[in-house]
This record gives C-alpha cells, structure tokens and sequence, in this order.
C-alpha cells in the first residue's frame, strides 16, 4: 500500500528547484498541500515552474537566486520567512555537470561545479538555518560520484563527496535543535539534464545506462520525489546524518560488465 503523505500547511524551500528532479520534489509536496518556493539562476526557469506549480493549484513563490551568491541566497529565505514563516523542509538541490578530463579542465571548470554543488549547498544550509522550524527537515541532493570514482567527473566527485560530509557533520550540529539533516544520491533518472549531459553522446535517454540497471529500469523523477517526501515526514523522524541511494541498486555492482559476461558463462557452464 502507498504511504499517504500530507504537508497541508507546511512550507517547503527547493534550491535549484525549477527543473528535472528537484522541481519534482517541489511539486510532489505542493500536490500534498504545501507551500513551496522554488529558487534557481534564471529567470525564464524560475517563471516556467511558478506558472506549473500554480496551474496546479499550489500556493508558490520564485527566486532567482545563483547558490554562489549568498546575499541572493539570504534575499530568497528572507522573503519566504516574511510572507510564510518558518520553514519545514528545505531541499538543496543545485548542481552542475560536464564531462572533463582532470587534465583538460581549467581551474575555472573546476571551481564553478564546486561553487555551485559544495560552497552553494553550504551557503543555502548556512543562511536557511535561523530560518528553519523546529523539526525542520532539511535534504541534500547529492550523487553516487560522492563515492565512486568516476573518470571524467574529477570535479562532480570532488564536490559531492564535499556535499555528503557536509550533511553529516550538519546533522550532528542541528541535532540539538531537533532539525535532521539528510541526502538523497539519485541513480540514473530518466528524463534529466543530469542524464543526458553523462550519457555518451547520441545516447541522451541513457539506454547504455539501462543495460547495467539492477531493476532493469532507469529511476523516475516520482522515485526521488517520494523518497523526499519519507524523509520529510514523521515516518522518518529518527533518521538523520544518511545518505540515501535512490538509484535500483546501482552503486552497489560495482562488478565491471567484461566480468559479468564472464562470470555469466561459467555459471552456465557449472549447470550443466
Ligand atoms: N568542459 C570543460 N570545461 C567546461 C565545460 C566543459 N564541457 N563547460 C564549462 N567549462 C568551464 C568553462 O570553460 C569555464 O572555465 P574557463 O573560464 O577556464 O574557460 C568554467 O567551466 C565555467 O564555465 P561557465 O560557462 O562560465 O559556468 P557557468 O557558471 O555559466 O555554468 C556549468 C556552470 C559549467 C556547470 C554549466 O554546465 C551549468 O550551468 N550547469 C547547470 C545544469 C546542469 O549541469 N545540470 C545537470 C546537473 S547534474
Ligand atoms: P537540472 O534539471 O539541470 O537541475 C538543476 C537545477 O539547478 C536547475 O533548476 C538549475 O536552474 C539549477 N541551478 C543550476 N546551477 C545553479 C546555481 N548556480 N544556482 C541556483 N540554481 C542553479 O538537473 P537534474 O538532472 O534534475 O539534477 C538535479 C539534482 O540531482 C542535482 O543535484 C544532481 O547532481 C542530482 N543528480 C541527478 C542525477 C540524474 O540522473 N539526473 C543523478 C544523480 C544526482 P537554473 O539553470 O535556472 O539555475
């Protein structure tokens, strides 16, 4: 059976919410009574999200507000706490992403994923706390490259893996304050910039990715938003300091594919 989720009344702030998965998250709590403000660098996206969420019937207020910016940050929770209140649920989500050699990638390249992913998820933790409700449930939006090793991603691995630390030495912090600090790694998600920009070229929809799914599918949007939502909710009330796969499995075969095939023929083989 579904778990029922209900944030009538609460409010719920999503940096880096006007696309893919964090929008999702964003419209999942305001389809379930919340009020939601959603914040991102352009204005273009941050009107696109505002006019879906209130076609939907959902209270919601837009920001543009880059996560490297702190004043822009501090602007964007100012507002939401004056017209709303304190806030229930603040989700972290900006992030950029492009493949790179470590070797070919300038030290601008470098800075400008750590400053968008690690510094702007410090930044939105920083200037949100004083703003947060007690009981306040706040969700990182990390990646399995804060673990693995990916070729390529010297940058993404850097600042995610900057990003799940940060989340656990905040849990420790606003445990006392009664506030839980958690993340979300997502696997593949179909249908998201984050796919297609890491696909290989030619293959947006990222069915390469799929041949190596433990599920046999690529997650949903839907997948993460309810995961959001669990962490938010009482159900989760003694959980705190996690990093929570949302991805089928996925970082956990951590056997290369040469190695399955031929793991695959001598099982056949030990059948006969
Ligand atoms: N390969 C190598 N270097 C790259 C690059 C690429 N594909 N794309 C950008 N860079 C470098 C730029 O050359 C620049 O360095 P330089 O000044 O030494 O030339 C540096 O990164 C910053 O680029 P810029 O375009 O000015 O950054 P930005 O702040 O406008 O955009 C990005 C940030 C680069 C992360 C951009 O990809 C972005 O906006 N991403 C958001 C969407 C996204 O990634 N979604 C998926 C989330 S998983
Ligand atoms: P996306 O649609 O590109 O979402 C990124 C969002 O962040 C956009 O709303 C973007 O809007 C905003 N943003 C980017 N830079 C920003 C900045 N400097 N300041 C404020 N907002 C900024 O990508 P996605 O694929 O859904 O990814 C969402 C999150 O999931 C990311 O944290 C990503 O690392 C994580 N993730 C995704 C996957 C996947 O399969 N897609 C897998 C693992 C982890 P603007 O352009 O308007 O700023």
């Amino acid at each position: 059976m579904d778990i029922m989720f209900d944030f009538t009344d609460r409010t719920v702030v999503v940096f880096g919410g006007t696309s893919g998965i964090n929008y999702a998250i964003a419209e999942a709590f305001g389809r379930r009574g919340a009020r939601v403000a959603v914040a991102s660098r352009k204005q273009d996206n941050v009107d696109a999200a505002l006019e879906r969420l209130r076609r939907l019937g959902i209270t919601a207020a837009g920001f543009m507000a880059d996560v490297r910016d702190v004043a822009a940050v501090e602007a964007a929770f100012e507002s939401v706490a004056t017209s709303w209140g304190p806030i229930d649920v603040l989700v972290s989500g900006a992030a950029g992403n492009f493949l790179a050699e470590a070797n070919q990638l300038s030290a601008n390249g470098f800075k400008a994923v750590v400053d968008i992913d690690l510094l702007g998820t410090f930044h939105v933790m920083r200037q949100g706390f004083s703003r947060l409700a007690s009981g306040a449930s706040v969700i990182n939006i990390t990646a399995p490259q804060a673990d693995i090793p990916m070729r390529y991603q010297a940058h993404v691995c850097a600042a995610k893996a900057g990003v799940d630390q940060l989340t656990r030495v905040l849990a420790l912090e606003w445990g006392a304050h009664g506030i839980r600090v958690n993340a979300i790694s997502p696997g593949p998600i179909e249908g998201t910039e984050g796919l297609a920009r890491l696909s290989p070229a030619g293959d947006p929809a990222g069915s390469t990715v799929l041949k190596f799914a433990p599920l046999g599918r690529l997650g949903t949007k839907q997948d993460v938003a309810q995961l959001a939502m669990f962490l938010a909710s009482s159900a989760a009330g003694y959980i705190s300091g996690a990093v929570i796969p949302c991805d089928g499995g996925g970082a956990i075969d951590s056997v290369k594919p040469g190695i399955e095939e031929a793991g695959r023929a001598m099982a056949r083989l030990s059948f006969r």
